[in-house]
């Protein structure tokens, strides 16, 4: 901070000039330099790119620490390491804080986690999301437990903000120890490749407990935690495709949790027949398929946004338009391990699914699931816990909720998949459809056991049980009789029943009988 002896000199309008320009310098040039050479931005940089022109009012630009131990009562930088605000982004009011590496390496103080929870608090009082720019070396050593108890301020608010306000998270830099848990309170984390880590123990402290030699990108990168981990949603190529990823993000969500997301203007054109839907589906039931091609096939051109990309990639989820109308899309993926449901597919779905839920995005599940994965790793680290997450997650829901069985729905992922039973609006089915207890051939072997092992020619036997299993159950149509599935669909009218669907239940009213919480299977 420059010398205020130097003030006196200065004009009132000069001072505050002068404490402007040096706010907006934070560190200094040569740590500005130094970010800039590891490939980073400025925390004013990156709101800079966040914010629609013009638009953002900093809040607490003239905030210092209070410390005095460690040579502190000497080195103070206007703002303590973090700008916080607010301002549009694509017309619509966010807040945001943007961690400041030149300023303490990002360290929190404790008037640096002040900044952020007032914020937090202002975006809580006038429903607004919450963008974090993360950049930080952690707890500011310095000031000991004043620092943790900032951290733990801002745990508490970012809880207390779940589901009342979307809250979103960009690791731009470093985020270490405790830090991490306030990203992973909040709805969605991004990540940029190369420049950005989060772990709770450094490489240094893993060599020393676990003997390991391990980089911080291996570690805690963003492929790491986008394909191994799952803790990122997002993982970017740079600053600038995060920022873009963040913005095209907010559009899907409403401001709020009493609120809807943005209908997009839209205007019906020549792609609503989508013929090519009708032979999307192999005639061989065990032969794969893409289902992001029966999205694409569904949505409004080009809409998808993908979650969660790189993880669990035998379930798809992330938001799309129909009709201009937001929605979330949860869909088995046939082309990765049949699209079988285990522990990462299901946790990853269900956590979607509550975001969705928790913030009126209504729900599409395109189905083709051939089970839950067997074996010991899948029994031994708790498939029967985490698949009922997804179960739990679909059967809360309220907001509306439609289904499109493609091909298999079997066993208890029939149930599981938003199925009518547990709450869903309306279920469709293709001609495709097969829904059954499990595959023929499973069931064939079990049911006529006997009477193949007696068969003078129990291959033929099988294939002749097979058959009419197949003929009885594989099809859609048990359960349209039952009326469990609404409405066997030709794929190409997929879009166009969706589009209605979604209409007629946009006044949706469902509750939840009176609870103080659920207690979903953690
Ligand atoms: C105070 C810090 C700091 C910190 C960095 N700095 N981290 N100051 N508190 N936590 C300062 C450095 O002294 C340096 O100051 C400047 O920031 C840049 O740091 P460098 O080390 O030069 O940068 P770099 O080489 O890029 O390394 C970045 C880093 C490293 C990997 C983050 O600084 C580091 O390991 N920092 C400590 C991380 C840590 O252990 N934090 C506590 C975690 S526990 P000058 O003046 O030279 O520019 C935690 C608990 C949370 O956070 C509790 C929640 C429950």
């Amino acid at each position: 901070m420059s010398d205020p002896h130097a003030d006196a000199q200065l004009s009132k309008t000069e001072i505050l000039a002068r404490k402007n320009a040096e706010a907006l310098l934070g560190g200094g040039q040569a740590r500005i330099d130094a970010q800039h050479k590891k490939g980073k931005l400025t925390a004013r940089e990156r709101i800079d790119l966040l914010f629609d022109e013009g638009s953002f009012e900093e809040i607490g630009k003239f905030v210092m620490h209070r410390s005095k131990d460690f040579g502190l009562d000497k080195e103070y930088y206007l703002g303590d390491g973090v700008v916080t605000g607010y301002g549009t982004v694509n017309g619509r009011l966010v807040y945001a804080f943007s961690q400041d590496f030149t300023v303490f390496g990002g360290s929190l103080s404790e008037t640096h986690a002040e900044k952020i929870v007032k914020i937090m608090d202002l975006a809580m009082k006038n429903g607004a999301p919450v963008i974090g720019l993360n950049d930080s070396g952690g707890a500011r050593i310095q000031e000991g437990v004043v620092s943790l108890g900032g951290y733990a301020d801002i745990f508490y608010k970012n809880t207390l903000a779940s589901g009342v306000v979307p809250q979103l998270s960009a690791i731009m830099g470093p985020c270490a120890g405790g830090a991490v848990y306030s990203p992973a309170i909040t709805d969605f984390i991004l990540m940029v490749e190369d420049t950005s880590y989060m772990f709770v123990t450094g490489p240094n402290v893993v060599k020393t407990v676990t003997h390991e030699n391990v980089t911080s990108e291996e570690l805690g990168g963003a492929s790491t935690h986008s394909a191994k981990s799952g803790v990122t949603h997002f993982s970017c190529a740079n600053e600038v495709a995060c920022i873009t990823h963040l913005k095209q993000l907010l559009s899907y969500m409403p401001q709020n949790c009493e609120e809807t997301a943005p209908m997009v203007p839209y205007e019906a054109g020549q792609d609503e027949s989508r013929a090519a839907l009708d032979t999307i589906i192999p005639d061989n039931p065990n032969q794969p398929y893409d289902i992001r091609e029966v999205i694409d096939g569904i949505i409004d051109a080009g809409s998808f946004l993908e979650v969660h990309q790189n993880f669990a990639e035998n379930i798809v989820v992330g938001f799309a338009r129909l009709g201009g109308r937001s929605i979330g899309i949860v869909g088995n993926q046939p082309a990765v391990l049949a699209g079988v449901l285990d522990i990462n597919a299901s946790t990853k779905a269900a956590r979607f699914v509550r975001f969705c839920d928790s913030f009126n995005i209504p729900l599409l599940v395109l189905e083709d699931v051939p089970g839950f994965l067997p074996g010991t790793d899948q029994e031994w680290r708790g498939i029967i816990t985490n698949g009922a997450k997804l179960l739990y997650a679909f059967c809360e829901a309220t907001v509306p909720r439609i289904t499109v069985i493609t091909r298999k729905a079997y066993g208890g992922a029939y149930d599981v998949m938003n199925s009518k039973h547990i709450g869903a609006d309306m279920n469709y089915a293709w001609p495709t459809a097969e829904i059954a207890v499990m595959g023929a051939k499973g069931a064939a072997e079990i049911i006529f056991k006997r009477e193949i092992a007696q068969a003078e020619d129990p291959e033929a036997k099988l294939q002749e049980k097979v058959d009419e299993y197949q003929q009885k159950f594989a099809t859609p149509y048990r359960a349209a009789h039952r009326g469990f599935v609404d409405e066997v669909i030709l794929p190409s009218q997929t879009r166009q029943k969706l589009i209605r669907a979604f209409k007629m239940l946009e006044n949706k009213v469902d509750t939840l009988p009176r609870k103080k919480h659920g207690n979903i299977p953690l």
